[in-house]
């Protein structure tokens, strides 16, 4: 189960190469320069990826041409809005191979479905003594809305532990499993290490040990197939902004009986069905957890680049993050003095390489690096466990999308190199 692509294709045929030279042409952003007149290498996808033009004009198309609320107006302008805005969820729902639509919950971030999911259905769940099983590996997003149900709750969490090559120890985990967990929380891929998590075999594993499963899929969504059926898991996540769409953009799925049977999250418009002056009650899933008015053209904008990724083909996408993996991790160690890479081997793992040179904090990289138009990430990636379990203070990330092409790992190997030359004088 070690990639996420081939584990999860049915037949074992190659997948088309991507053209990523041909994709950057779809990129308005890629051929803008910085203040030093440098052109764009955008190495920093897995904290937010660049947007297409399919996006940027959905989003456009929305505010020029049909600008008005949703579910509400009967007029023709309110008509097209609400469609577009189901047809952004019917996307979504077909990116992931969820069974309906219904079942896709819009939020604006792979956060907010978190904290849906522990405020709604933790909350009611989780109660004094429950434990909840998490990994070392997790974003920040996926431990303090935890950290917050079992103050509440007088519960408890646990953690996977995370192995000097950076897998999880599943033998512990097995264990950890003994305590009957309520729930398992965990990333399908590291945003630090880039490891490749076994999650349908964690999710059977869970299963078999009577706890629901909910899986951070920031990001696996934007890079791989995932097929939240074929999973098995109960509670699925991910951010639209990730995966070439807007910022204000993301999904929960879940069983649709889990839904229905979980208390709203937030209330107020359009999560009703009636209301009363001293009770109310419920609308349909999803409408019962979308609350308010939504950020409509942010979700039209993700159906566009669910669209978008689809007619790449997933596997392909894939394809070309791992070739490009495998190159920066044969570069970088060759290429620049001293440089430590933290994280599994190339097959194990994500398009998401973190590093460090010795004796130079990563802040100085990446400023140093944005100097020669490298957008590199420093820090540590809302990930500080992670980064505690290692040692570090922190470390540089580069990460790699559909639009990355080789030339700009190269372009990252000669920059470390003068980042290194420029510390040894
Ligand atoms: C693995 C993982 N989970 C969750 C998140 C949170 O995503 P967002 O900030 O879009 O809510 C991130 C963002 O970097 C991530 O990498």
């Amino acid at each position: 189960m070690a990639d996420l692509a081939t584990t999860q294709r049915k037949d074992q045929t190659e997948p088309a190469r991507l053209d990523p030279y041909q994709i950057r042409a779809d990129f308005p952003i890629l051929a803008t320069v910085n203040r030093f007149g440098k052109p764009l290498i955008y190495l920093d996808s897995a904290a937010t990826s660049l947007k297409p033009q399919a996006v940027i004009e959905a989003v456009d198309g929305y505010n020029r041409e049909y600008s008005s609320n949703i579910h509400r107006g009967i007029y023709e302008l309110a008509e097209r809005a609400t469609g577009a805005y189901e047809a952004a969820r019917a996307k979504t729902a077909r990116l992931i191979n969820a069974p309906e639509p219904a079942e896709i919950v819009f939020v604006r971030n792979a956060t907010e479905a978190i904290n849906l999911v522990a405020y709604s259905w933790g909350r009611h769940h989780i109660g004094r003594g429950d434990s909840i099983v998490l990994t070392e590996m997790e974003h920040h997003a996926n431990l303090v809305p935890w950290q917050l149900v079992v103050q509440e709750k007088d519960g408890d969490l646990e953690f996977v532990p995370v192995t000097d090559d950076g897998l999880l120890q599943l033998d512990v985990y097995e264990v950890l499993l003994h305590l009957r967990p309520k729930l398992v929380a965990f990333t399908h891929v590291s945003n630090m290490l880039g490891t490749v998590n076994p999650v349908r075999e964690m999710v059977e594993m869970a299963h078999a040990a009577g706890a629901l499963v909910l899986i951070d899929g920031a990001q696996a969504v934007p890079h791989a197939p995932v097929d939240v059926q074929e999973l098995g898991a109960d509670f699925y996540v991910f951010s639209g902004h990730k995966m070439l769409g807007p910022t204000g953009s993301g999904a929960l799925w879940a069983r649709r009986g889990l839904l229905e049977a979980m208390p709203p999250f937030m209330a107020g418009g359009d999560m009703i069905r009636e209301v009363h002056l001293r009770r109310s009650d419920w609308n349909e899933i999803p409408y019962k957890f979308e609350a308010g008015t939504p950020d409509i053209s942010a979700q039209i904008g993700m159906g566009a680049a669910a669209e978008y990724l689809m007619a790449l083909g997933m596997e392909s996408v894939r394809a070309h993050e791992r070739e490009l993996t495998r190159y920066a991790m044969e570069v970088l160690p060759r290429e620049v003095p001293g440089i430590e890479l933290y994280g599994p081997a190339a097959e194990l793992r994500g398009g998401v390489v973190s590093f460090n040179l010795p004796g130079i904090h990563p802040h100085d990289v990446a400023q140093i690096l944005d100097r020669s138009g490298i957008c590199l990430r420093a820090g540590h990636h809302c990930t500080m466990p992670l980064h505690e379990r290692f040692d570090l203070a922190a470390t540089a990330r580069a990460s790699f999308n559909v639009y990355t092409v080789p030339e700009e790992i190269d372009a990252l190997a000669a920059g470390l190199r003068d980042v290194v030359r420029i510390f040894d004088r």
